[in-house]
């Protein structure tokens, strides 16, 4: 698959580890960001990388932070982005069984590297169940397109 990877500062040390495990597993990595340790406001890489997996320029995307929850909350305000924020593998698997979710959030910071990496291969390799699911995710899908204002 074609995944999209951005980050920010936070989890400079682990996203090495990450990417690696991505290409080793045989995914084409779209890589935006960030690369070092500066300090840089998270929207400014999630959201470029929501965006691609918006367009379809990738088939899913992998966003970090320190908790992953400014990244799950930037990249579900694309429309077409189900993005689960994931703390542990029986989270990760029903993310996908049961809610299709593109996107996946690490935190960097409140989860061990060893730990980031058997949730994202539990993520990948889980298919959706489809059937009674495929109904609630249409309805999520269609939220897309109602407007608040
Ligand atoms: C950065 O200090 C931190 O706020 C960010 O990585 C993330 O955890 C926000 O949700």
């Amino acid at each position: 698959m074609r995944i999209a990877f951005a980050c920010d500062h936070a989890a400079s040390e682990q996203r090495e580890a990450i990417l690696e495990a991505l290409r080793g597993a045989g995914h084409e990595v779209l890589d935006f960001g960030t690369d070092t340790g500066a300090s840089v406001d998270y929207p400014d890489h999630i959201a470029p990388a929501a965006e691609a997996l918006a367009r379809g320029d990738a088939d899913r995307a992998v966003v970090m932070c320190g908790t992953g929850i400014g990244a799950s909350i930037v990249a579900n305000k694309i429309p077409g982005v189900l993005c689960a924020r994931v703390s542990t593998v029986e989270d990760a698997e029903m993310a996908r069984r049961h809610n299709d979710s593109n996107a996946l959030a690490l935190g960097a910071r409140t989860a061990s590297t060893e730990t980031n990496l058997s949730i994202l291969r539990t993520w990948l390799e889980t298919p959706f169940d489809g059937g009674r699911h495929q109904g609630r995710v249409d309805k999520i899908r269609a939220l897309d397109r109602r407007r608040c204002d």
